[in-house]
């Protein structure tokens, strides 16, 4: 008799968070969509969108391999891309693509999903953070996104701004209340 192969559903409360092989699943899957680590037409357009500032700090959540974080340190003189994801494996791709960025000081990666990240000590906050297809911050996931945008609000720099995609190509949160 041969086996069935397929999708076992996981209680709620692992999914939201996910475990290790959900998040490796989940990071894999978006990872054939962008071919290795080229920057895409949709990302392209996405860097481009996105109003830096030469000095930003900036974080963008879901990183993936980080094909967008790369191509925002180019435009960030002075300024720092820090890249979270809460896929090992994709974290792990980021970091060893984007070598040279990343020992220039402009580019850092945290494997860290959105819901836990901190900021470390004496680190400022960000002028820009915006995440891309990530479920958290685009409403798929809701419960995981009402702690996303408490972690928001408290590493959000006065003035600072946030964008998600689903515009054209991208649209600003309102985060502060
Ligand atoms: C569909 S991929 C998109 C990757 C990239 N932003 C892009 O558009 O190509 C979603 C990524 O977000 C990550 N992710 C999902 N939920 C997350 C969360 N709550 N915190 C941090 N990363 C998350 C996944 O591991 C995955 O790498």
């Amino acid at each position: 008799m041969g086996r069935k192969i397929g999708f076992v559903r996981t209680p709620a409360s692992r999914s939201r968070r996910g475990d290790a092989s959900t998040q490796n699943l989940e990071y894999l899957i978006c990872s054939r969509h962008d071919e290795e680590m080229k920057l895409s037409k949709r990302l392209a357009e996405i860097v481009e969108a996105l109003p830096v500032k030469p000095g930003h700090r900036i974080l963008e959540i879901g990183c993936g391999p980080g094909a967008a974080a790369r191509a925002l340190s180019e435009k960030v003189s002075k300024g720092h891309i820090v890249g979270i994801d809460r896929s090992a494996k994709a974290i792990a791709l980021a970091e060893k693509s984007c070598r040279d960025e990343i020992a220039s000081g402009r580019l850092s990666f945290r494997k860290v999903a959105i819901e836990n990240f901190e900021l470390t000590k004496g680190e400022k906050k960000f002028d820009l953070i915006f995440a891309v297809r990530v479920g958290a911050l685009d409403g798929r996931h809701p419960e995981a996104g009402e702690l996303a945008l408490e972690v928001i609000r408290k590493v959000l720099a006065p003035g600072g701004r946030v964008f998600i995609d689903g515009g054209k190509p991208l649209k600003e949160l309102k985060v502060n209340s």
